[in-house]
């Protein structure tokens, strides 16, 4: 049985100051993190066509950078963070002192609500429709290393969750999701792992 399994990048320097989208590299954490999630696939028995695929900026290649050694490692463009346009680079804090109504209006309807010059959660859904199709074509291993908003979007597709409840999913750093597709249900599991 052929299996899912999904993480967020370690974490990077904008989680430690809590700021939203840019392309920081990881924290030292983080790079802890990436050394640690190598071990923990190689105490999985995993075939020989096992691949790694990456969002295109830097913190997801860099988590996968110890993997690289030994599986096959792709990077998609669709599975870059969700552009926070006049918000990149800021805090929430900041994000909502400076655009109060669009604060308001994302805490509102976070499905709908597209930051001016970027996204919403419905346009990544869109956006993720053609890897999730690749995802399910295929009948080996992957790894998917992604993003917070990216995972909660392939999450509540794979775990067949309401729409309005997917932006507010927990999808915490430093956890790996096994994803085992069943006839009827998926079976999800979860292992935290200490960096
Ligand atoms: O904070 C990390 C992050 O990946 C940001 O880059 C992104 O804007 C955010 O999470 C998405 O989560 P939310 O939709 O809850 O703001």
């Amino acid at each position: 049985q052929r299996a899912i399994y999904i993480t967020r990048h370690g974490e990077s320097e904008y989680n430690e100051s809590q700021k939203l989208g840019g392309n920081a590299p990881l924290s030292e954490r983080g790079v802890e993190y990436s050394v640690k999630l190598k071990e923990f696939f190689d105490n999985i028995d995993l075939k020989d066509d096992f691949e790694v695929w990456t969002s295109h900026m830097v913190r997801t290649k860099q988590t996968a950078i110890h993997l690289e050694d030994k599986y096959c490692v792709v990077s998609w463009t669709a599975l870059n963070e969700i552009d926070a346009g006049i918000g990149d680079g800021m805090t929430y804090e900041e994000f909502q002192g400076l655009y109060p109504k669009d604060f308001e209006l994302r805490k509102k309807n976070k499905l709908k609500y597209r930051y001016p010059m970027g996204e919403s959660y419905e346009d990544v859904v869109m956006r993720l429709e053609p890897l999730i199709m690749e995802l399910e074509r295929r009948e080996n291993d992957i790894l998917i290393i992604c993003h917070q908003a990216v995972m909660r979007c392939i999450m509540a597709y794979l775990s067949h969750a309401a729409l309005d409840d997917m932006p507010h999913m927990r999808c915490d750093l430093h956890t790996v999701v096994k994803i085992v597709p069943g006839a009827y249900k998926n079976t999800i599991s979860k292992f935290k792992i200490d960096a």
